[in-house]
């Protein structure tokens, strides 16, 4: 059995303040236990973010991170140091970042075999434009995504990774997935996992859906077979709708 995962991806989103603000609530409701969860959060938040969250049950994710340890590399957190501060979780590949900052296949590679090096469970995203989704060739693209994504990854390695099934239609737009359309593509992304590995690879890695999900459509999405959980941006710069999504996810 997977363990479901629910992670909030805050994006460009709140100032330190704010952000203290909500660890602070969170730590005061009780979230069930069953399900996973974290706040990825921009660099400059993380360090109070980690520490105000120590033994709680939610961890604390970076949105990016660089592969390299160190080096000459201006305005660039590397994912070593983000190991050292205590970080859990690490965003890689979101669509955001491979449309405005030329994130390219390799990169995202470098970045998931060095997470897994430094212990930071990488959440790898993968996802197809509208029109690719219109075109047809987003089964093509996901599968080319996942296998560049996972190269040199070992079968031990992978279970470890996070894959984030995120439309880029369906970002921000208020136009999710059917649960029917995201599991189908979850689903195809753990078969090319089988292809790439084998079933018990398959079946342990998780798999959510990331796509204007809240609390109104978390239910329909966890009761597909394929959707371990989601990867929620709008939605989770609330605490009440976080946890809502939490509690959706049990
Ligand atoms: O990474 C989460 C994301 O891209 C989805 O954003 O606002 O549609 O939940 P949102």
């Amino acid at each position: 059995m997977r363990t479901p995962i629910i992670l909030g991806n805050w994006k460009m989103h709140k100032t330190l303040g704010e952000a203290v603000e909500f660890i602070d609530e969170l730590k005061t409701r009780e979230l069930p236990e069953s399900v996973e969860a974290g706040i990825c959060a921009p660099f400059i938040h993380l360090s109070d973010l980690v520490s105000g969250s120590k033994e709680t049950s939610f961890g604390i994710g970076a949105e990016n991170g660089h592969y390299e340890d160190s080096g000459a590399f201006t305005g660039e957190v590397s994912i070593a140091s983000l190991a050292d501060l205590g970080v859990n979780y690490v965003i890689i590949g979101h669509s955001e970042r491979r449309q405005y900052f030329a994130e390219t296949d390799e990169a995202v590679n470098k970045k998931i075999l060095k997470a897994l090096e430094k212990d930071v469970v990488p959440v790898v995203c993968v996802g197809e434009s509208l029109e690719e989704r219109e075109d047809g060739s987003y089964e093509s693209l996901i599968k080319s995504q996942i296998e560049k994504a996972f190269a040199n990854v070992t079968e031990e390695e992978a279970s470890r990774v996070v894959v984030a099934y995120e439309p880029i239609w369906a970002i921000g737009t208020g136009r999710s997935a059917t649960s029917k359309d995201a599991n189908d593509m979850c689903k195809f992304i753990r078969e090319t996992l089988h292809s790439l590995y084998n079933e018990s690879v398959a079946e342990a890695v998780r798999i959510q859906y990331g796509g204007s999900v809240k609390p109104e459509n978390i239910k329909e999405y966890m009761a597909e077979k394929d959707i371990d959980g989601a990867l929620v941006g709008g939605a989770s710069l609330e605490v009440d709708h976080f946890v809502a999504l939490l509690e959706g996810a049990k």
